[in-house]
């Protein structure tokens, strides 16, 4: 199985570095534009096979995509990151493209990929790369979900004081500081409702600590975060490629799930080797509801600016 990552920088060499330790694929490509910037990530990876046990074959390129060829799948981590103050929006002029033409450069060599995308603004990247590459929905998976879900464990976990993989929680919705909506209702530890444990309070705090994730690692980092970003890619593209139909919330295009059409939001999906299997219906409440019509007009909004 092999899966090129284009965008060597912090969140896509530590995606391929997580999918090599892990064994997720046989095969990673790194590509970047910078001259050998990808070749060197590489070979730097390579040489942890030995201490770390791996046989994935890991190789960089610059700008060659020739060398991508017969990927199962694409990760598209290629763009620039916010810096402290910046919103993710605030990427859209120069990253809508990068991600534009890095997908039809992809699917030149690799016609049967999935493509999974990472560069911000996400889920309008998503929605480009859907509409300009024409490819059918279930190959176009946007990343956003499965990292904001792993942060607001990761809050419950600190709140609770338990292991964050005995808690299972989710956030829907766009993939933004105010779009995003961590269900909190729907939280368990070991099956049962966080609700039992935690007051409101504290769970408005864990939510709204949630939705400013990124940003609080952006300021303490002077850039935004890579290792739990490049770890949730590499969960998402294992899902894929080894058909393990995680249920996992992802960008994608909506036909009138959850009452919503024609944007790319996150919503609960199963992933397995076609991409999206299926997009699971939960039923939400009126608040729940109202927070995901506000989200996904926000959303819509931004993809606006795509024909400015
Ligand atoms: P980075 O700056 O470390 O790496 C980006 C890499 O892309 C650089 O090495 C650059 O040379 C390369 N690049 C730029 N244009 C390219 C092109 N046309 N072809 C190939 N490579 C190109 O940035 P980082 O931190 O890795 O973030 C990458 C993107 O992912 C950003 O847009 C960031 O906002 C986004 N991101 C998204 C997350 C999500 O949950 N969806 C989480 C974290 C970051």
């Amino acid at each position: 199985m092999k899966v090129t990552i284009v965008g060597a920088g912090n969140v896509g060499a530590t995606c391929a570095d997580v999918i090599s330790y892990r064994g997720i694929a046989s095969e990673v490509v790194l590509l970047d534009i910078k001259e050998g910037f990808a070749e060197g990530k590489a070979l730097d990876i390579m040489q942890c096979a030995t201490n770390t046990g791996f046989n994935t074959k890991v190789s960089g390129v610059t700008n060659d995509y020739s060398k991508t060829a017969g990927s199962d799948v694409v990760v598209i981590t290629s763009g620039i990151p916010r810096k402290p103050g910046m919103t993710r929006e605030e990427l859209i002029g120069i990253n809508a493209g990068i991600v534009k033409t890095v997908a039809e450069n992809v699917l030149k060599f690799s016609p049967d990929t999935i493509i999974v995308v990472v560069s911000n603004p996400m889920d309008t990247m998503t929605y480009l790369a859907l509409k300009s590459t024409g490819l059918p929905k279930n190959r176009i998976i946007g990343m956003g979900g499965a990292l904001d879900s792993s942060r607001f464990r990761t809050y419950l976990s600190l709140a609770l004081d338990k292991p964050a993989n005995d808690i299972s929680a989710m956030v829907i919705g766009g993939h933004g500081d105010t779009t995003m909506i961590p269900l909190t209702r729907l939280a368990s530890y070991n099956g049962i409702p966080v609700t039992q444990f935690l007051s409101e309070e504290v769970l408005q705090k864990v939510a709204a600590d949630t939705m400013v994730g990124g940003a609080t690692l952006t300021g303490l980092l002077g850039t935004s975060a890579w290792y739990a970003p490049g770890a949730s890619v590499a969960f998402l593209v294992d899902s894929i490629l080894n058909d393990q139909k995680k249920m996992i919330a992802c960008s994608v295009f909506v036909e009138g799930e959850y009452g919503q059409n024609d944007i790319c939001i996150g919503v609960p999906c199963i992933i397995g080797k076609n991409g999206v299997e299926e997009i699971l219906h939960i039923e939400l409440n009126d608040q729940e509801k109202a927070l995901f019509a506000k989200s996904a007009d926000a959303v819509r909004g931004m993809n606006d600016a795509l024909k400015s």
